[in-house]
């Protein structure tokens, strides 16, 4: 199966599925450089194809200026020319890493990813964003630019931990919340609610899954690639997931994971969404082992010693870390959010399950819901 994105002068995107070991057939192995992490390449490196390999630093690390101006070195010790192909292959950090760095340099060079997380291959792969994040705040700067391709192979899933696992299935509901119908049907099917062991799909469901996801982004995207609309909408759950992020240090599924629970719980306190749909969505969340709220987005914040302790050097305390203390962190966070009108926040907000509208909600009532919500 192929997936075409059309973005801006029509420049396609082509999505498919296939082995990453194919992946030689598809570039010139002579003029690409290929940008990975050491992790990556010790498990799958024997699936490269024969070109230079540059390794960035794991996670999110990878998408700070020195990691770009580090990748820009190399690009030029490496002759990469305006023929040149940048290959990713990794999670959602690297690909937005290497697709900024591609579609600056020499203002804008080919790229295509090969994206082995579930989130990189449902969300960070596709749609053409590609961010860095400047001063502690997420996304500051970045481009918006297709891929010239990206190679889907799920297979590479098998060596995924359970909680980057669970990061990406978050952005999968977040897609599901919002397009509702056989999507929303489909990841509650793969869920098996019931069980008590969570098993992953199967490779064929998974494959689904990923389909379902990127069809959804495509066609959003192709309306408004450059957000000045509906593509919004893909915000639901990341205007507080961001201030989660950024306070606690959380996977960024994990914390899109709350702040998906926090903009349901916002919208139900509006009117808006009736609460058995919250339930339907927090059952889907919780059944993964993400955060179906702030609370517990922050517990599980606490139980992770590096970053609760990275944290407590940033807040110049050596208190323990009560939840107040790290609600107004993420409080303070929120405005940093590039989707401002003014003092309100442009927020999606589900009105049903299948069914997302952008509101502009004021910071302060936002702020104020953050530090009283669940
Ligand atoms: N550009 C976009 O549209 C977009 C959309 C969503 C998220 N993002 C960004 O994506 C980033 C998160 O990406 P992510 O969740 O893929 O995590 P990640 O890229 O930070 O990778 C997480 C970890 O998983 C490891 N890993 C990757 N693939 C693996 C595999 N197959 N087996 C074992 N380990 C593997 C990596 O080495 C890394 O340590 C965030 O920075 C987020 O902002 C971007």
């Amino acid at each position: 199966m192929e997936i075409t994105i059309r973005g801006r002068h029509g420049r396609a995107s082509r999505i498919a599925f296939g082995p990453l070991a194919g992946i030689g057939d598809a570039v010139d192995p002579g003029k690409t450089v290929l940008v990975t992490d050491r992790l990556i390449r010790r498990i799958y490196g024997a699936s490269f194809p024969p070109c230079p390999v540059i390794e960035a630093p794991r996670g999110e690390a990878a998408k700070s200026l020195a990691s770009l101006e580090a990748l820009y070195g190399r690009f030029l010790d490496l002759g990469l020319g305006r023929d040149g192909l940048v290959l990713a292959v990794g999670g959602g950090a690297i690909s937005d890493l290497a697709g900024f760095a591609a579609s600056t340099w020499l203002r804008g060079v080919d790229f295509g990813f090969a994206p082995t997380t579930l989130l990189a291959m449902v969300d960070a792969s596709v749609g053409g964003k590609n961010g860095l994040d400047f001063r502690g705040v997420k996304n500051l700067v970045g481009s918006f630019s297709q891929p010239r391709f990206v190679r889907m192979d799920v297979s590479l899933l098998a060596s995924l931990s359970d909680v980057e696992f669970a990061s990406g299935m978050a952005e999968a509901i977040k897609h599901a919340v919002i397009a509702g119908g056989q999507y929303f049907a489909l990841i509650e099917s793969a869920t098996g609610i019931s069980d008590s062991v969570r098993e992953r799909p199967s490779a064929e469901a998974l494959e689904r899954i990923v389909a379902g996801s990127v069809e959804i982004k495509a066609e959003v995207v192709e309306r408004d690639e450059r957000e000045s609309g509906e593509r919004r909408k893909l915000n639901l759950g990341h205007t507080v997931g961001h201030g989660i992020e950024t306070a606690t240090g959380l996977p960024h599924g994990h914390s899109v994971a709350a702040g998906l629970a926090t903009a349901c719980r916002l919208a139900v306190s509006l009117g808006r969404l009736d609460g058995a749909e919250l339930e339907r969505i927090t059952r889907l969340l919780a059944a993964w082992g993400l955060p179906s709220s702030i609370g517990e987005a922050l517990a599980l914040a606490g139980a992770r010693p590096a970053s609760a302790s990275d944290l407590a050097s940033s807040l110049g305390s050596s208190k323990t870390l009560d939840g107040p203390e790290l609600r107004s962190a993420i409080a303070v966070a929120i405005p940093a959010d590039k989707k401002r009108l003014g003092s309100d926040i442009l927020m999606a907000l589900p009105q049903a399950i299948g069914s997302v509208l952008i509101e502009a909600i004021p910071l302060a009532d936002i702020q104020a819901f953050v530090m009283e919500a669940p």
